[in-house]
């Protein structure tokens, strides 16, 4: 019978309905003893989980045979881990200096405003999260932000809530 982590997991009774876990553990036996797996482990968890829990973590050094403090300090070192619930649409207005200069902020502030949350946060119904960036190489198109994949450039505050719509529908 095949052994996963889950076998080596008391605490982890709970998760044995969880299909992502099951998706989970092939990713760690794919990867398992080979050199450099654990940002590859993580970026799958990430992407099967959407964010980076406490519990998944564990899951992951159970499974690499790894200590939690090691998995703990990759995830928290790498921007593009995140240990916090992400929303739908990733917002990040980028704050290099062009577009710090051409009011950057002011948009901030209003998403802030039209969201309710601040950077770094999540809206509650998970559709939304609002981050920083650093510069993205659009610099001409200042002040820049992106949602996703999506690249919106010269933007005043008072263009915020057009764009907000687009994706709330
Ligand atoms: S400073 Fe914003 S794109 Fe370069």
């Amino acid at each position: 019978m095949m052994t996963t982590v889950k076998d080596r997991c008391p605490g982890c009774d709970g998760n044995e309905q969880d299909e992502r876990y099951d998706e989970l553990d092939k990713v760690i036996a794919e990867y398992k003893g080979k050199p450099g797996a654990l940002i590859p482990v993580l970026h799958a968890a990430q992407k099967i989980f959407k964010y980076l829990p406490e519990e998944v973590q564990d899951y992951v050094a159970r499974g690499l045979e790894m200590s939690p403090s090691e998995v703990y300090g990759v995830t928290t070192f790498y921007s593009f881990f995140s240990t916090t619930p992400q929303g739908e649409y990733k917002i990040g207005v980028c704050m290099g200096t062009a577009c710090y200069v051409k009011g950057a902020g002011k948009l901030i502030e209003e998403i802030e405003k039209e969201l309710g949350i601040s950077v770094g946060e999540t809206t509650p119904d998970e559709k939304f999260t609002l981050v920083q960036t650093r510069c993205i190489g659009a610099c001409g198109l200042a002040p820049v932000l992106t949602v996703n994949d999506d690249v919106h450039g010269r933007l005043t505050p008072d263009e915020i809530p057009g764009i907000l719509a687009k994706y709330r529908d």
